[in-house]
């Protein structure tokens, strides 16, 4: 199973990616030492920014030869009761403990993180560049959660909820959108669907307190367009190369 690509899906990549994703500068300052003549491909000084290189180009900036970096692209769907950061200092259960032994060793991270309590959709890499595009609310990456909330919400606090609520003090916290999907009189539970675009910490279970509810329940079920089909809580795929792609096409800042 091929599961490390470059974006392209050929072998040919812009210079300047190659510097980016092996975490030299950013794509914006490796352009700059690209044009200053700083980088060299096969002992040639390149100057052009549309420059590609393969995997067997020897490149080099400032005299030194970097390391190509492969990147690894995951979907998980968390369950409950585990951390989604890297390691925890309370020797908790976390997301990379789901890898299999082979991707554990690839040195992943979890792209944002989801609380103890929640579930969903989690994508884990170790590709900086769009972890940075995929977590900066500047591209409006979408994330769409459900929560069961205790108690049936009146339409008015939904209204509430959509004008944006304050939390974390004077935080104004505005979601694309609110949905109400269901009043289940019989257990006094209500769910809805809430999309940000933004990602505070405990953000959804802030705001629903905000409007005077507390979640019962939390399940991320989109990320921009991936979602949970075909994929059991607690387990995980690859991303397809073309799912890759979109990320980073989808989530170019909309002025540009
Ligand atoms: N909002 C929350 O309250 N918790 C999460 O895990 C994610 C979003």
């Amino acid at each position: 199973m091929n599961i490390c690509y470059n974006q392209t899906g050929d072998d040919m990549e812009r210079l300047q990616k190659v510097l980016a994703q092996s975490n030299i500068a950013s794509r914006r300052k490796s352009e700059e030492m690209i044009q200053a003549g700083r980088v060299k491909v096969n002992g040639e000084i390149i100057t052009e920014l549309g420059f590609k290189v393969n995997p067997n180009d020897v490149i080099e900036v400032d005299g030194s030869r970097i390391e190509r970096v492969e990147h690894y692209y995951f979907l998980m769907n968390k369950p409950t009761g585990i951390v989604s950061t890297a390691s925890d200092e309370k020797g908790r259960k976390t997301v990379l403990d789901l890898l299999s032994e082979e991707h554990r060793s690839l040195r992943l991270y979890p792209v944002g993180r989801l609380d103890y309590d929640t579930a969903g959709l989690l994508i884990i890499t170790n590709d900086g560049e769009l972890t940075h595009i995929l977590t900066h609310p500047e591209h409006e990456v979408e994330k769409e959660y459900l929560a069961r909330v205790d108690g049936i919400i009146i339409r008015k606090k939904i209204v509430e909820l959509r004008n944006g609520v304050k939390i974390d003090g004077d935080y104004l916290a505005k979601p694309k959108e609110v949905r109400l999907i269901e009043l289940d009189k019989h257990n006094q539970t209500s769910l809805i669907s809430m999309t940000l675009i933004e990602g505070r910490n405990k953000q959804v279970r802030k705001m629903v307190e905000a409007i005077g509810y507390k979640v019962k329940k939390l399940t991320r079920v989109r990320y921009d367009f991936l979602t949970l089909e075909g994929i059991e809580r607690g387990s995980y795929r690859p991303l397809k190369i073309h799912e890759v792609k979109k990320l980073y096409g989808n989530s170019l800042p909309k002025s540009q």
